[in-house]
């Protein structure tokens, strides 16, 4: 069984999401309409919950985990991700909290408590350092990212257009089921 219960809570997913069979989705994960899951992909929702937004997608071997309550952090860290997200190929998410229409690049890295606020581009191998929030409407690269410049109307627009692709794509993978 790839999609399993921890602790009796199972993962509550929409049924217009694809998961595919090779990921591994444990305890208490939600997943909103259209989304997407992708080969190899590992989410962990045990010591805190994950909550993934409408029409994003989570990329082959992306890595999602989160934080348990702790005398420093009451709450732990929870990993929540919005809407039109694109999360590249072998990302790594623990304990942060994503917006709306946000591309995270391939191989990228986000901390515990980092706050990544709508519309932001980080490039590909970056790394989001703990407690940092990343501003809406640039691009960061690097490790640790920098606020490299604004995006372009272009690249905002592309961030709906990338979302968008992949519930495509997802469509024309669950009719082949
Ligand atoms: C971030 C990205 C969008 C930037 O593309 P770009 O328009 O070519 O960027 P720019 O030319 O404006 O680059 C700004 C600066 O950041 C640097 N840079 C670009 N991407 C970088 C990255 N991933 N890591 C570190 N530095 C990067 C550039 O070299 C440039 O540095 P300079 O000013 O010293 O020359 C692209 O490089 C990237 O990483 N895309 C991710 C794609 C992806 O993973 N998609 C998901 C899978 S489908």
């Amino acid at each position: 069984m790839t999609i399993r219960s921890y602790k009796g809570v199972e993962p509550k997913i929409n049924l217009n999401t694809y998961i595919d069979e090779s990921a591994v989705l444990v305890g208490q994960i939600e997943i909103g309409a259209d989304s997407s899951i992708w080969p190899l992909v590992a989410a962990r929702g045990d010591v805190n919950y994950i909550k993934i937004g409408e029409r994003t997608n989570v990329q082959d071997g992306s890595v999602l985990h989160v934080t348990r309550k702790s005398n420093s952090a009451p709450n732990g860290y929870p990993l929540i991700i919005g809407d039109d997200v694109t999360i590249g190929h072998k990302a790594m998410l623990h304990g942060c909290v994503l917006g709306n229409r946000i591309l995270v690049g391939m191989g990228a890295i986000i901390m515990d408590n980092a706050v990544v606020e709508d519309n932001v581009i980080i490039g590909g191998g970056s790394l989001v350092p703990p407690n940092k929030t990343l501003e809406s409407g640039y691009l960061y690269v690097g490790s640790p990212v920098k606020q490299a410049r604004k995006l372009t109307e272009a690249e905002l627009a592309f961030l709906k257009v990338s979302a968008d692709n992949y519930v495509v794509l997802k469509n024309e993978y669950l009719e082949e089921l």
